[in-house]
């Protein structure tokens, strides 16, 4: 990791964050994970080229140098209750979700972590949680595809979408960062104070398949059918499963449509 080379320090005049790019590391949520003990909330590690960036159940995100955008938060966690730290995902997709409807699009959240244009996938979340010796730290990662064409798009193994595709014209990366560390930090404090009600409510109008027919896997890698009904108060998802009734589920994994010859249906 190229802790030794000096990254540019955007500062916000506004609000509490302070952004630092580096041109190149492996995992800009590694890199927190590693450096939180030294580093004040709110802090931004933005990397132009992340050579080995990871997603959920330890999969490759795959970025283009320069291109798109990856970038991990310092959350300061301490005083957040237990079950509200699971929510962290989620407003993180809401606040992806607000921010490119600020550019027009019509983006929607795909439950816990994903963002999706037209049923593509645009961004997706990971929240780590990590502790030092004086404090509870959260390292929210979020990778965007900004101005990615349809080429290399088309190569990845799920369907996915960029702006600039979407949009027909490439975005200026650092002012998507900052609409987006304005929105997350502000639903983050909203978390904070006032539990997950009001993100919440924000959730389930941009939420996807509801009331579809889907399949859900879980972390064993089982896969039900059946319908999404709602996201209950504490963010776990109301599910009308096939095989066993209507259950809540707290993590996991939707398929896309296209993916449905899944493993095993229970
Ligand atoms: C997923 O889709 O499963 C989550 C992908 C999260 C990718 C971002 S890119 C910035 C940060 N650094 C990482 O290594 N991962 C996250």
């Amino acid at each position: 990791m190229n802790i030794e080379l000096k990254p540019e320090i955007v500062k916000s005049d506004k609000s509490v964050y302070t952004i630092y790019k580096y041109a190149k590391m492996e995992s800009t949520n590694a890199f927190l994970k590693q450096h939180c003990s030294s580093l004040p909330d709110y802090s931004v590690i933005w990397a132009d080229d992340q050579t080995d960036g990871r997603g959920r159940f330890t999969r490759i995100w795959n970025s283009q140098s320069g291109v798109d955008l990856t970038f991990s938060i310092l959350l300061p966690l301490t005083s957040l209750e237990q079950k509200q730290r699971q929510n962290i995902t989620q407003i993180a997709a809401l606040s992806v979700a607000q921010t490119l409807e600020g550019y027009g699009l019509k983006p929607s959240v795909k439950w816990p972590n994903d963002v999706l244009v037209h049923g593509k996938k645009i961004s997706g979340i990971l929240c780590e949680v990590t502790e030092t010796e004086e404090r509870i730290c959260g390292v929210l990662g979020i990778g965007i595809n900004v101005n990615n064409t349809e080429k290399f798009l088309a190569n990845l193994d799920i369907p996915a979408t960029s702006l600039r595709c979407e949009l027909h014209h490439k975005v200026v990366r650092q002012d998507l960062l900052k609409k987006l560390l304005e929105i997350i930090i502000n639903c983050f404090s909203v978390l904070c104070h006032a539990g997950f009600t009001q993100n919440r409510q924000e959730i389930i109008k941009r939420l996807a398949f509801i009331n579809e027919q889907i399949v859900f896997t879980d972390v064993k890698q089982d896969s039900y059918f059946g319908k999404i009904i709602d996201l209950n108060d504490d963010g776990t998802l109301l599910f009308e499963c096939e095989k066993r009734g209507v259950i809540s589920l707290n993590s996991g994994e939707i398929a896309f449509h296209n993916s449905y010859t899944m493993r095993k249906h229970l």
